[in-house]
């Protein structure tokens, strides 16, 4: 657009002629580029498996929303998330970068952010496809999850907020959805926190009375401030987890527009309600484009919030009719793109963040989804079921309809694709794991620019993926893999989701290998003697683990011990400390404004 507006200043005498001249020069493309960057509707389930959706294969789920997408667009079959649960995934996905760039996965710590009112999340200097976005001119929104952080260090810094982020808007769960946020729920959290913290409830108590003691026998220098506090501090750890007030699901299970809490605690039941209208009225507000909109499902994470229209209906009990009420949303989303003309000016794209979650039951019912013929689920980061997901992009008119690749993808290859399209440039100054989509997707070359992909379980290496170009194989050499509890059962029920390292995993060397391109369930290692390449491939695979090993660089530590902790000072609170509660929403409405 500049150049052919710099050519029409430099001849305003002729300004018809030289834009007739100037448009018959370019190549085709770069026309339909330069006339229009396209607006941009991500749709991102959480937690669904690729088994989990029709056009999939799944012949008892009904998404046909989804099928619909895919029938209008392409479907990626070999579309590979950077990390097997939400917040480092998440973080690759915003930024295009494995989550250990960003210091984004687990080294010490914990592997998701587990309080909002922790200090971790994405750091302020990485820079989002949002970010870039919004500079090339776009109205950015995210409505739904955003689980990767709040505050930094002081209260409403907000420092990781989303609007910070580049996004121009944002209403929704700055965390995640977790048991304890439905009443009648068994909450989660807090049961495994009380376990855990009792210990420290019990010291911090100690060292109260001791610093009590000395104070009153002079032994030692001591301020009845800090005796005070420390008190305090260990009364509200104390009661937070003893009372039926429920803190946390007060403290964690919040709604917010852009800075301001709209509900604390959410009413889980309006939840979806609420953001398909939000979506809808994002669009209709910003239909002159162009503009990006994230649509961060809460769908289909546990407890499996559903309303009283989807529960029931589906022929996989509740974890079904969640998918389904999903499918449902995206349909009415797709029905206002095509109401208001939006189709073919918007590349609409859905993925899931990571497998689907096997260890997720409720007795002897599943509340997980289905990775289909796929090894392995949610956590897991070698095994293809934790990783590879659903991916579904259709711009009607620039893009073919009814596609499928099966070329390696990855969801990080969102970023370079959307800062193409919207005319910006990857920052220069970092490394980029993603690829740009665009000439795949249109068919112009066959093969994607991925070579190598590395699956990461926090900072373990645990496996890599080599597509060998010339012979069209795709290896992939395991370094570490969890172990199976029960044994053989093909996940880690015991311990409701598989470790990264210690006890819980098994070192391979030689690594275990696979040739998906013949075993994509990875059922059967190879070997010397059944791979005449095996020791070749192991070599080749080694080398590229070094080269990529060169790229990093130490960076903080977002989930480290400390930043996941709770911080009182960084809790959002919309009431009177620690009892935080509001309600902002107009009315109480619980249906859905367009059923039909
Ligand atoms: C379809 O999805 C459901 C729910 O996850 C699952 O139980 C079922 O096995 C899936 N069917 C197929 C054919 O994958
Ligand atoms: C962001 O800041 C941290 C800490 O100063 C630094 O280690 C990291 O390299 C920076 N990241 C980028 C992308 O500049």
């Amino acid at each position: 657009m500049k150049e052919v507006m710099l050519c029409l200043t430099h001849s305003w005498q002729y300004p018809g002629l030289f834009l007739a001249l100037y448009l018959l020069l370019m190549p085709l493309e770069l026309q339909a580029l330069v006339s229009s960057k396209p607006n941009i509707v991500i749709l991102l389930a959480d937690d669904l498996g690729i088994g989990d959706v029709g056009c999939y294969g799944n012949n008892t789920i009904r998404t046909p929303n989804i099928d619909r997408l895919a029938k209008e667009g392409v479907k990626l079959t070999q579309h590979i998330a950077a990390a097997p649960l939400c917040t480092p995934s998440r973080a690759a996905f915003l930024t295009g970068r494995y989550p250990i760039r960003s210091g984004m996965d687990q080294t010490e710590g914990a592997r998701v952010l587990t309080w909002l009112a922790g200090s971790g999340g994405l750091p302020p200097n990485e820079t989002t496809f949002a970010k870039i976005l919004q500079k090339q001119g776009y109205t950015t929104g995210l409505i739904g999850k955003w689980h990767q952080g709040l505050n930094c260090r002081y209260p409403n810094d907000h420092c990781h907020h989303p609007l910070n982020h580049g996004f121009d808007h944002f209403y929704g769960m700055p965390f995640s959805l977790i048991s304890d946020c439905q009443i009648t729920q068994p909450p989660e959290m807090d049961m495994s926190v009380r376990s855990k913290y009792w210990y420290y409830t019990q010291m911090i108590a100690l060292a109260v009375f001791t610093l009590i003691a000395t104070k009153l026998t002079h032994l030692g220098p001591v301020s009845w401030k800090i005796i005070l506090l420390l008190a305090l501090f260990n009364f509200l750890f104390f009661i937070s987890w003893y009372s039926s007030y429920g803190f946390i699901r007060h403290w964690n299970c919040i709604m917010m527009r852009n800075y301001d809490i709209t509900e604390q605690p959410m009413k889980l039941e309006r939840t979806a309600p609420l953001m398909l209208n939000e979506v809808i009225s994002f669009i209709k507000r910003n239909k002159q484009g162009p503009f990006l909109l994230f649509v961060s499902f809460l769908h289909v994470h546990t407890p499996l919030v559903t309303t009283e229209n989807f529960t029931g209906t589906s022929k996989h009990g509740l974890y079904g009719d969640n998918v389904e009420e999903m499918d449902w949303m995206i349909g009415r989303i797709l029905d206002i793109l095509d109401s208001e003309n939006l189709r073919d000016k918007t590349l609409t794209y859905f993925a899931s963040d990571h497998g689907g979650y096997l260890e997720a039951q409720d007795g002897n019912t599943r509340r997980g989804g289905s990775n289909g013929i796929y090894k392995g689920g949610k956590a897991m980061a070698g095994w293809e079921g934790g990783i590879r997901v659903p991916g579904v992009i259709r711009w009607t008119g620039m893009l073919p309809e009814g596609k499928v690749i099966s070329e390696p993808t990855s969801l990080m290859d969102i970023y370079p694709t959307l800062v193409h399209l919207a005319g910006g440039t990857v920052p220069q100054d970092r490394v980029i794991d993603g690829r740009d989509l665009m000439p795949l997707l249109k068919g112009l070359v066959q093969h994607s620019k991925h070579e190598f992909l590395f699956h990461y379980c926090g900072m373990h290496l645990h496996a890599v993926r080599w597509h060998q170009k010339d012979s069209g194989n795709i290896w992939k050499a395991h370094y570490v893999t969890p172990v199976f509890r029960p044994e053989g059962s093909g996940a880690c029920y015991e311990m409701k989701l598989c470790p990264c390292f210690g006890e819980g995993v098994t070192r391979h060397d030689p690594p275990l290998l696979f040739d998906l391109s013949r075993d994509p369930s990875e059922t059967t290692p190879l070997s010397p003697d059944t791979e005449p390449l095996f020791h070749a491939v192991l070599k080749r695979i080694e080398e590229a683990v070094e080269e990529h090993r060169r790229t990093l660089t130490p960076v903080p530590q977002q989930l480290s011990h400390y930043n996941f902790m709770w911080k009182p000072w960084l809790q959002p609170c919309c009431a009177t400390f620690p009892f935080c509660g509001c309600d902002k929403e107009k009315d109480d409405i619980v249906k859905w404004t367009t059923v039909g």
